[in-house]
C-alpha cells in the first residue's frame, strides 16, 4: 500500500475540512490542539536547520558515508513514513555534497525517499530494517563504486531489553548498491550472521558498526588488513556488552566473533553517577573507534545507547555515554577495553549517537538523534516525530595547566589525568563540536548581530530573536547561577533558561515556563559541567553556543559539552532572548551574538512536506502487537 497524495491534493479535498484546517492560531491551548487535523501543526515546531526526515517518525541515524568516487555524503535514517508511531521500520536516504544542504533520494513525497524496506512477513528482515552503518566499498573491501550497507534485519516483534527475547529476532545483512545509492539490492546470502555469539542470553544484539581501522591490525597483530565491527547486545541479568568481530579486508562476508570488549555490570556507573551515567542493562547503536591527538597519540573509544539506567536525575532511560579506554590484547586475539573516562555524549535527550570517518576532511563526525517531547500530545496535528542533532566533530580534547581543585578533578569521571611533576594535571577528554563548515553555511546569508552584555544582576530578554536562530555568549564571575533567558514572550508568559549552576557544577535548562501547555515535557534538563581551573589563569570562562531550530534546543559549552532538548511555545511570539540570572546572583557576559533565521538546508522540499497519515490494520500489526498502527 503505497499513498502518493502530497499535501497540495488533500488540502483541496472537500470532505472533512475541518480535520485538515491548517490555520492554527497564534497562541494554541490543549483543547484547540486536539480539534486541529493531522498535519495541522506541521510547520509550528518543525526544525529546518537540521536533519529531518520529508514526515512521518523517524528515530537512528545510519548508514552514513563519505563516497569518494562521487564525493557525496549519504545519511539514512530509520522512518516509518505515513505514521507518527514507530513501526514497520525502514531506511530513509538523503545525500549531499557538503554536510550542509540534503537532497531527499528519490523525492521528498510520500515514501518515495525509502531506500531499504522490510521484506515480506515471515522473512529474515520481514518486520524491519534496524539501524546498521554503510562504507563505500564492495564484499571484497574494494572501493570500486559499489555501496555497501550493514543493517540488522528483524524477523519478530516486540522486542525491547526488559521482555523475554525471542530467539531468532535479529540478524546482520547487508545490501548493496551499485548505482551510487539510487537503488539497494539486498545481498542473496542473507542473512551474513544469523546468531548471536554462542551461549549469550541476549537482551538484543543490533547495529553493527563497521570499519577498515589500522590501528586495530597492529594492536591484535593482524599482518592481514581486516574490518572490525562493533555491535550494541548484553547478557541478560549480568550486564551490557559490546561484541567485537573482524573480518580479512578481501572477504566481508567471513566474520570472527572475537569477545566482548569489557564486562560491566547491569545498572552501573563508570564513575559517579552524576558524571558518567548509568550502562543500563543492554546497549544499542555502539561505536568502537580510535584518534590521534595533536601530540600524535592515539585514544581509543567506544560510544553507546544505554537502556534501562537510573533516572533519578536524568528522566529519560536511555543514555548516549562515550568512554575513553585502554586497550590490550586478550590472549585469544580480541582487544581488551578498560575504561580510563567517560561522560555523557550529550546530557539531555540524544540517542542512537553515531559516528563515521570523514575521509574527506579526515575527521569523526557524530549525528544523533532527537526525540520529541510531546508525551505524545498533538502527534498527529504535527506529522512527524523526530530530527537528529547537527553533525558534531569529535576529537580529542587536551587542556593543559589544571589544577585540582577541591578534589573535583577525579579519575573514571570525564576526564583522562595525566599529573606532571609541578602539581598541574593534563586532561584528555572526548570533544565535541557542531561541525565548522555546517556551522556557517546555515548561517548562509544571515548577518552576525552584536547585543550589549556587562555585569549583568537582573534577567532580561529583551532582544528580538526568532524560531530558527543561534546564539553566542561567554559568561565570567558568576556569583550563582546565571545564563541566557530564550523563547520568551514580549509579555513574559513563556520563556525558557539556559544556565550554568557553580554549587553543583550543572548545566541546567528550566523548562517550567517553557509552554502554557502542560501536557509536553517540562522538567529541567541537568547535565554535568566542571569548569576547568588553570594553575596560571585561573578559572576558565564558559561559551556557552545555543541553536533553537523550532522545537529542538541544542547547547553546546567549551568544546566538552553537550545539550539536546526540546521546547513548544504555545504562542508564536515567544523568540525573544536575552540574560538569566538567579536571585541575587551576578556574572559577566560578553561577546553576546546571535545569527536569526538560520538556513533551510532541504531546499528542494516545500516547507511543508507533510503526508496523509494511516492507521495500520490489525492484520498488519498483528492485533497490534509489533506496533501502535498510528
Ligand atoms: C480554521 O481554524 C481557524 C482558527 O482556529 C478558524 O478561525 C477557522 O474557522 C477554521 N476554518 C475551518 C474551515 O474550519
Ligand atoms: C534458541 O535457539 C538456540 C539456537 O538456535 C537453541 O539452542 C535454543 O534452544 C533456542 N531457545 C528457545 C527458547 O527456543
Ligand atoms: C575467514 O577469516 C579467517 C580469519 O579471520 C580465516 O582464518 C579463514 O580462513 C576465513 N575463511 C574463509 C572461508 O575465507
Ligand atoms: C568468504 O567468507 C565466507 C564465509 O566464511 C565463505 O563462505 C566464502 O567462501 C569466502 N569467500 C572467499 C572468496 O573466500
Ligand atoms: C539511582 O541513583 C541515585 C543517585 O546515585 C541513588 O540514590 C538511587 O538509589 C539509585 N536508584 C536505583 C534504583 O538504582
Ligand atoms: C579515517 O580513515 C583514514 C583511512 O583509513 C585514516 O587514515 C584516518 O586516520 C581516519 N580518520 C579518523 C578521524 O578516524
Ligand atoms: C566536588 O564538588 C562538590 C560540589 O561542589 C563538592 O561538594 C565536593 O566536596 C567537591 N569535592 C569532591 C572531592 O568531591
Ligand atoms: C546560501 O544558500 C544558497 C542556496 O542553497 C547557495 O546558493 C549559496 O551558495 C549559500 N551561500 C553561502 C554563503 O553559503
Ligand atoms: C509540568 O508537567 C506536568 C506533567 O508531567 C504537569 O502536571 C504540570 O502541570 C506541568 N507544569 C506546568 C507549569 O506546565
Ligand atoms: C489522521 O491520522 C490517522 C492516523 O494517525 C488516520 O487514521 C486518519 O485517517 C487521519 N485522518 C485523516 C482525515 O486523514
Ligand atoms: C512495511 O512497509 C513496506 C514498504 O514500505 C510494505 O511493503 C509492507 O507491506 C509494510 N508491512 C506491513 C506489515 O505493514
Ligand atoms: C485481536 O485482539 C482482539 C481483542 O484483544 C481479540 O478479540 C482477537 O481475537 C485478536 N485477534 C487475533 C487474530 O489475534
Amino acid at each position: 500500500m503505497k499513498f502518493r497524495t502530497s499535501l497540495i491534493s488533500f488540502v483541496f479535498s472537500t470532505s472533512c475540512v475541518a480535520a485538515q484546517n491548517l490555520t492554527a492560531p497564534q497562541n494554541l491551548d490543549a483543547p484547540t490542539i486536539e480539534s486541529l487535523g493531522n498535519n495541522s501543526l506541521f510547520t509550528r515546531w518543525r526544525p529546518r536547520s537540521h536533519f529531518i526526515a520529508p514526515a512521518g517518525w523517524m528515530n537512528d541515524p545510519c548508514g552514513m558515508m563519505y563516497d569518494p568516487t562521487r564525493d557525496q555524503y549519504h545519511l539514512m535514517y530509520q522512518w516509518h513514513p505515513y505514521h507518527v508511531n514507530w513501526g514497520n521500520i525502514s531506511w530513509g536516504h538523503a545525500i549531499s555534497q557538503d554536510l550542509i544542504s540534503w537532497t531527499d533520494v528519490g523525492g521528498w513525497e510520500g515514501n518515495n525517499a525509502e531506500a531499504l524496506a522490510p521484506g515480506p512477513v515471515g522473512k529474515y528482515d520481514g518486520l524491519g530494517i534496524f539501524s546498521g552503518t554503510a562504507q563505500p566499498v564492495n564484499l571484497q573491501g574494494e572501493q570500486d563504486g559499489t555501496l555497501l550497507i550493514f543493517y540488522t534485519s528483524v524477523s519478530r516483534l516486540p522486542t525491547n531489553w526488559a521482555l523475554p527475547y525471542l530467539n531468532g529476532t535479529e540478524s546482520q545483512s547487508f545490501a548493496i548498491s551499485n548505482d551510487g545509492g539510487q537503488t539497494w539490492e539486498k545481498y542473496e546470502n542473507n542473512p551474513v550472521i544469523s546468531r548471536p555469539p554462542n551461549g549469550w542470553d541476549i537482551p538484543g544484539w543490533r547495529d553493527p558498526f563497521f570499519e577498515a581501522w589500522p590501528e586495530m591490525d597492529h594492536m591484535l597483530g593482524q599482518s592481514e588488513h581486516h574490518y572490525y565491527m562493533a555491535m550494541g547486545s548484553g547478557l541478560k541479568a549480568v550486564g551490557p556488552r559490546i561484541p567485537f568481530y573482524s573480518a580479512p579486508a578481501n572477504n566481508l562476508t567471513n566474520w570472527t566473533f572475537l569477545g566482548a570488549l569489557w564486562e560491566p555490570a547491569d545498572n552501573t556507573s563508570l564513575g559517579s553517577f552524576l558524571e558518567t551515567g548509568s550502562y543500563g542493562f543492554n546497549f544499542e547503536v555502539s561505536n568502537f573507534f580510535s584518534l590521534e591527538d595533536e601530540d600524535g597519540d592515539v585514544h581509543y573509544y567506544v560510544q553507546m545507547g544505554t537502556e534501562g539506567g537510573n533516572v533519578t536525575f536524568h528522566p529519560r532511560p536511555q543514555w548516549g555515554l562515550w568512554n575513553e579506554g585502554l586497550i590490550s590484547r586478550r590472549t585469544n586475539g580480541s582487544a581488551q577495553f578498560t575504561p580510563v573516562a567517560g561522560g555523557a555524549v550529550d546530557w539531555g535527550l540524544l540517542y542512537a549517537v553515531t559516528s563515521f570517518n570523514d575521509t574527506k576532511n579526515n575527521r569523526r563526525v557524530q549525528w544523533g538523534w532527537a526525540p520529541e517531547e510531546m508525551n505524545d500530545f498533538g502527534i498527529t496535528q504535527q506529522g512527524f516525530q523526530g530530527a537528529f542533532a547537527l553533525p558534531r566533530e569529535q576529537f580529542v580534547k587536551i587542556t593543559k595547566g589544571l589544577v585540582n581543585v577541591d578534589g573535583n578533578l577525579t579519575t573514571l569521571g570525564n576526564n583522562r589525568l595525566i599529573e606532571h611533576n609541578d602539581g598541574t594535571f593534563t586532561a584528555y577528554t572526548l570533544g565535541v563540536r557542531p561541525l565548522e563548515d555546517v556551522v556557517i553555511g546555515i548561517r548562509n546569508s544571515t548577518m552576525q548581530r552584536n547585543y550589549p552584555g556587562g555585569h549583568i544582576n537582573t534577567s532580561s530578554s529583551s532582544f528580538n530573536g526568532s524560531i530558527h536562530m543561534e546564539i553566542m555568549a561567554t559568561f565570567r564571575n558568576f556569583s550563582g547561577s546565571a545564563g541566557l533567558s530564550i523563547a520568551a514572550s514580549p509579555g513574559g508568559e513563556e520563556y525558557t533558561t539556559i544556565y550554568f549552576d557553580p554549587e553543583t557544577h550543572t548545566i541546567n535548562v528550566n523548562r517550567s515556563r517553557s509552554s502554557k501547555i502542560a501536557d509536553f515535557s517540562n522538567y529541567t534538563v541537568v547535565g554535568y559541567f566542571l569548569p576547568y581551573t588553570f594553575a596560571k589563569a585561573g578559572i576558565e570562562d564558559i561559551t556557552m553556543h545555543v541553536y533553537l531550530d523550532g522545537s529542538l534546543l541544542e547547547i553546546y559549552v567549551n568544546e566538552r559539552f553537550a545539550l539536546t532538548t526540546r521546547i513548544y511555545p504555545s504562542r508564536t511570539d515567544s523568540t525573544n532572548f536575552g540574560f538569566y540570572v538567579a536571585d541575587g546572583a551576578s556574572a559577566k557576559i560578553f561577546n553576546v551574538a546571535a545569527w536569526l533565521d538560520l538556513f533551510n538546508i532541504f531546499p528542494e522540499r516545500p516547507l511543508n512536506s507533510s503526508s496523509q497519515l494511516v492507521y495500520d490494520t490489525a492484520e498488519q500489526t498483528n492485533n497490534y502487537t509489533w506496533w501502535t498502527g498510528n
